[in-house]
């Protein structure tokens, strides 16, 4: 039996939606707690598959995990493994950002390669040279990094290349406790960076300048437990703004910080919608018809890779011929296709889509590629005329959590149905 969710479009998405902890911040903030042998705990923290397999991934590690409600406990009082296998990190790619923890405590780390994925290649030279550079013995072999640094990494000075949020978690951790100062020049700025720094320093280590292309880390011998509450999540902040946009709603999504969501607001502004800020809580309200914008996706505060997909869902609804580039990750247009099942008109061109809006799309059978191109599909299905079945759905549980009953709480009518292996490989044709 696989489970999707079926979704009748058309009335608008209104009312308010309580955002939750950031998914991309949990991540690297829980494989974090490998740097210390006392407890770190996390407050609201989103229960969703990603994080689910994070644990599973430190309790191999020797952590022990406590999960209630939206509090989380982490203790490593020894590391038992220093190993991630390819099972692990082929379910959550992030898991690969063990790596750097593993290397700065336990001085030994193996872990498979991730691969690339429907998004593009994903390549981790970055990460790899990052840490050789910081004195680690590197040697890839048969799909897994044998990594090694006997009597500890040391600091150095980054330069990367683009600024990629993995490469400068993995650094940060590593430098952590790679006594002397790390600088990383071309550092990224996200939110979920600065997020991590603040972690280090609360247990008591020293990270300057997260939120710029520049950080400092003073690396300490040993770092102590802390406690942390996670920022609200951008990424289904922006996903359910956009739903209420493509229907003509209007909605407040409470318990995210506006600043986190950078150039995308000035977007929504620029297709017609009225938005107002809080210190915690952005609200949109769609007055008249949505005009087309040209986009380029980009490192924050550039407009969020993430978001692309949510966006072009809602521009299939706008007054006009809209554009978006997409410059991070080469093959993420996987949600076009199954857009236009749905009746958009969407031309792509190397990295470069054409959304030629229209008044209304029908509701389709639709695959969800991947999480994002699942938020996509669910944000048209909500605007669009009549019924959708949209499959896959185990993309969505990686990071949009209590999907269905947030969306009901919007006015959308959603319902989580069975099908059986023949009807899933019907739609897959
Ligand atoms: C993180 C986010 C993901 C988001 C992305 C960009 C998590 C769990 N995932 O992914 O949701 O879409 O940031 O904001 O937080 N690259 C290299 N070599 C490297 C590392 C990266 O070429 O060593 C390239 C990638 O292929 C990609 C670009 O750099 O084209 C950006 O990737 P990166 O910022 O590293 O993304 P992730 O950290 O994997």
């Amino acid at each position: 039996m696989s489970e999707y969710i079926e979704i009748t479009g058309g009335a608008p998405v209104s009312g308010a939606v309580a955002i939750s902890g950031a998914k991309n911040a949990a991540l690297p903030m829980l494989m974090a707690s490998l740097l210390s042998a006392e407890p770190c705990v996390f407050e609201n923290v989103p229960n969703l598959e990603d994080v689910n397999l994070t644990l599973h991934l430190l309790e191999h590690l020797g952590a022990q995990t406590e999960f209630s409600g939206s509090r989380i406990r982490v203790v490593v009082p020894q590391l038992l493994a220093t190993e991630a296998s390819y099972s692990l990190v082929k379910a959550l790619r992030a898991s690969f950002w063990v790596l750097g923890p593993l290397l700065a405590r336990g001085r030994a780390a193996r872990v498979a390669l991730p691969g690339g994925d429907i998004i593009g290649a994903r390549p981790v030279d970055m990460h790899l040279a990052a840490l050789a550079q910081m004195g680690a013995d590197i040697k890839v072999k048969h799909g897994v990094v044998f990594a090694s640094a006997v009597s500890g990494l040391k600091p150095a000075d980054i330069d990367l290349r683009f600024p990629s949020v993995g490469a400068t978690h993995q650094v940060m951790m590593a430098a952590a406790l790679a006594p002397g100062v790390t600088r990383i020049k071309g550092a990224a700025r996200e939110p979920e960076v600065i997020a991590l720094a603040d972690m280090i320093n609360r247990m008591g280590g020293e990270v300057i300048g997260a939120g710029s292309s520049n950080i400092e880390i003073h690396g300490k011998e040993e770092l102590g437990g802390c406690e942390v509450t996670l920022i609200g999540d951008r990424i289904e902040a922006g996903t359910y703004l956009l739903a209420a946009c493509a229907s003509g709603g209007s909605l407040r999504a409470d318990g995210v910080k506006p600043a986190h969501l950078g150039k995308f607001l000035d977007i929504l502004t620029a297709m017609g919608v009225s938005v107002e800020c809080g210190d915690n809580y952005v609200s949109v309200r769609r007055a008249g018809a949505l005009k087309p914008v040209h986009v380029t996706t980009g490192p924050f505060p550039e407009f969020a890779t993430d978001l692309q997909a949510p966006l072009m869902a809602a521009l299939c609804f706008a007054d006009g011929e809209s554009s978006i580039e997409e410059t991070v990750f080469e093959g993420r247009f996987g949600h076009v296709s199954e857009l236009c099942r749905m009746g958009a008109d969407i031309r792509v061109a190397d990295r470069l889509a054409t959304i030629f809006g229209k008044p209304k799309l029908t509701g389709a059978v639709v695959e969800a590629h991947d999480i994002r191109a699942g938020a996509a599909l669910v944000i048209a299905a909500a605007a669009s005329e009549g019924e959708s079945q949209i499959h896959d759905v185990h993309h969505l549980r990686r990071g949009y959590q209590t999907l269905e009953s947030k969306l009901r709480g919007m006015g959308i009518k959603v319902g989580v149905k069975y099908s059986d292996a023949e009807d899933v490989m019907f739609t897959g044709c």
